[in-house]
């Protein structure tokens, strides 16, 4: 058991506060995070360690999904807290080895950070102790292109991330963004979405019933349409 946390903890980035800063070495070189990024979205996430199963899974279902992500202005950045000559031997190895479900000569193209010192981790409450001191656990930080935290979500070691999901949370985020909405339960870009705020929605079924073809479940919960096109051609242009 750890029983020096409690001296290290420091308090954990929440969403809506700016991303914290570093500058940190990569597999892609030097990085100012998150100033080299703004302008885009950007995916933070840690993994537990390199040369294992489940890390191996996800970092070649992310690295073969980079360009839909980039499609969505959205780039990648990795960290777990090995040392650089450990990602550059298991990123090679990934590509040169590893044939998993289609997947094969997957090339890592976006940074993966070193960070043996755990500094980067701990900033950002990656390391939970209560799951593993020495390594990180699965996290992953959304930043919007003003490098505010947008979206934050945590997975235990065992459990591999759904890319689909996270996908789905970024254009979302961006339709909320775009289109003043927001968006429902397992919602997908053509589904029907929230219209904002609640309680002003007998105002706006009064003013825009037969225009928008809003639909009120009651006075709090009103939706409208969105069209996938509409929804993808503004997030996928940006
Ligand atoms: C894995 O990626 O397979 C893994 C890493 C750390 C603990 C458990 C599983």
């Amino acid at each position: 058991m750890d029983t020096n946390h409690e001296t290290q903890a420091q308090p954990m980035p929440r969403i809506g506060d700016k991303a914290p800063e570093f500058k940190a070495v990569t597999t892609q070189g030097e990085i100012n995070f998150p100033g080299d990024y703004s302008g885009s979205w950007v995916i933070l996430f840690s993994h537990p360690a390199d040369f294992t199963p489940v890390c191996t899974s996800e970092f070649m279902t992310f690295a073969a999904q980079e360009s839909k992500f980039a499609e969505a202005n959205c780039k990648l950045v990795g960290l777990s807290v090995d040392g650089l000559y450990s990602h550059i031997a298991w990123l090679r190895t990934i590509k040169e080895k590893i044939e998993y479900r289609g997947m094969k000569d997957i090339e890592v193209k976006f940074p993966l950070i070193e960070d043996i010192t755990m500094s980067v981790a701990r900033k950002y409450g990656m390391i939970q102790p209560g799951e593993s001191s020495t390594k990180a656990v699965r996290a992953v930080f959304f930043v919007d292109p003003k490098g505010t935290i947008r979206a934050i979500i945590y997975y235990p070691l065992s459990l591999g991330r759904n890319f689909e999901e996270l996908y789905r949370a970024l254009i979302a985020m961006q339709a909320a963004d775009a289109f003043a909405i927001a968006t429902p339960a397992d919602w997908q870009p053509g589904d029907d979405v929230i219209v904002p705020p609640a309680g002003s929605c007998g105002v706006a079924k009064d003013r825009m019933e037969g225009k928008e073809e809003m639909k009120c479940y009651d006075w709090f919960f009103c939706t409208k349409k969105l069209s996938a096109e509409k929804v993808l051609s503004t997030v996928l242009k940006k």
